[in-house]
């Protein structure tokens, strides 16, 4: 098992470039490969996440080449071109990967098994397969949770849904599946999700309309295959944008960062601490904004976090308790219940980690409660969970002795190079076998 062993160190400097977005590239592919012509995409995360959506795209008859670091070209073979895959489609860690398969795959005339690691067949599938049933799918899961088998055949029609959670995978995988489906499909958003599909489908010819909440996808004839871009991830950016605030003694940039207002809810957070970020460099990759993130000293001081902030930093909030547990003061989290069935219940996960380190806390039913203080060293178990771990090796900018965090292969599903990119901005991070 991969452990990291992270020194004390004094501080981070320079600057860093996160490797691309692992939304847009799970997107691209998928989009890419029912698309009408060659698609290429430049940027794209190599993390094994996105690994796994593209063997399941070639396991579907999908031609997928990979020309240099970080290009695609994928062959697209129509919206009706897939062919039966011969075994399971193993998603791997990627929650994205599956639930937006099974939008994708509902509407097929084959049938097909969804299947992952340990961490993806505890996750809860019936959120999007309940909906896909009203538009007429045959989908069965196992109590809830992966393997999921969906009976191929059935004609979809398009449906107007109310979405019980706030989820842009739900959301992603109803316009999929109205891509296919008879009549308009429209998704009705409790709060503001991720909007990579919705901007992607557009770049690729659909029509796709969002006002207020009310997501609406006209099913095309067909999709133009389009060239993608993939900026840098927000999050991955995120682990280097706190470890700026909280151990940085000169300005530190992140470059290149995806800055898609629906994703950087953090930046909002840590402004409301006191954190002095500013975005310069703004400009656009394709149907996305990009800004380069600059980060100067600050003390930052425990806020309560706005409840409408959570679904913009949902996959933030690992490394936001590390900027809390460096705060001056209380940091109250509630409302984030979804963080309980990430890649680990990541509240219950963190919460184990910070108190190893000396961090007092309470556990909610949706959150936490931290209050700040310095970190001890100690051995903190990760869970699995790729956020986790890094997050715990940049808690080590103000710990006063060593920290390992157990169970880090994962870290490679979204951040291939984490730990040298981490090393050569002066963490003290070493990967143990
Ligand atoms: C994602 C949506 C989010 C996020 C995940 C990626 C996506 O999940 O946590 O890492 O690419 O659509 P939910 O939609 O389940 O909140």
């Amino acid at each position: 098992m991969i452990r990291y062993r992270v020194a004390p160190s004094t501080g981070i400097a320079g600057e860093a470039r996160v490797p691309g977005d692992k939304s847009i590239s799970h997107r691209a592919l998928m989009l890419g490969a029912i698309a009408s012509g060659t698609t290429r995409v430049s940027g794209f995360l190599e993390g094994e996440d996105c690994l796994a959506t593209m063997r399941a795209v070639a396991a579907l008859g999908v031609q997928v080449s990979r020309p240099g670091p970080g290009e695609v070209v994928i062959e697209g073979v129509g919206l009706d071109g897939f062919r039966a895959p011969s075994a399971p489609l193993d998603m791997g860690n990627a929650g994205t990967a599956i639930r937006l398969f099974m939008g994708l795959l509902s509407s097929q005339a084959f049938d097909s098994v969804l299947v992952g690691d340990e961490s993806l067949m505890r996750r809860p599938m019936e959120r999007v397969a309940t909906p896909l049933r009203a538009m007429g799918a045959t989908i069965q899961t196992s109590d809830g949770r992966p393997p999921v088998r969906i009976s191929g055949g059935m004609p979809l029609h398009g449906i107007r849904y109310e979405m019980p959670v706030a989820s842009a995978q739900l959301k992603s995988a109803l316009l999929l599946a109205g891509l296919r489906a008879a009549g308009d499909t429209t998704v009705i958003e409790p709060a503001v999700t991720r909007d990579h599909s919705e901007r992607m489908l557009q770049a690729f010819g659909c029509e796709v309309s969002s006002v207020d909440g009310v997501v609406t996808l006209r099913p095309p004839a067909r999709l133009e295959a389009a060239n993608v871009e993939v900026p840098g991830d927000f999050s991955s950016a995120a682990f280097f944008i706190v470890a700026a605030c909280i151990g940085a003694h000169a300005p530190f940039v992140v470059r290149g960062v995806g800055v898609n207002p629906t994703r950087t809810g953090l930046l909002e957070m840590l402004e409301l601490m006191g954190a002095d970020l500013r975005l310069v460099n703004r400009r656009t990759c394709g149907a996305e904004p990009v800004a380069d993130i600059e980060i100067r000293p600050a003390v930052l001081r425990g806020i309560r976090v706005p409840e409408r902030l959570v679904p913009l930093s949902i996959d933030e909030f690992p490394a936001f308790f590390i900027a809390a547990a460096c705060a001056e003061g209380e940091t109250l989290v509630t409302g984030a219940e979804e963080l309980r069935v990430k890649e680990s219940d990541r509240i219950a996960v963190m919460a184990r980690g910070l108190g190893v380190l000396g961090i007092r806390h309470e556990v909610l039913p949706g959150g936490l409660r931290i209050e700040g203080g310095g970190f001890g060293g100690g051995v903190v178990d990760s869970g699995g969970d790729h956020r986790v771990a890094m997050s715990f090796a940049i808690a080590s900018l103000r710990a006063s002795a060593p920290i390992e965090i157990l169970d880090v292969a994962n870290v490679a599903t979204s951040f291939p190079g984490f730990a040298t990119l981490g090393r050569s901005v002066g963490l003290g991070i070493e990967e143990v076998a």
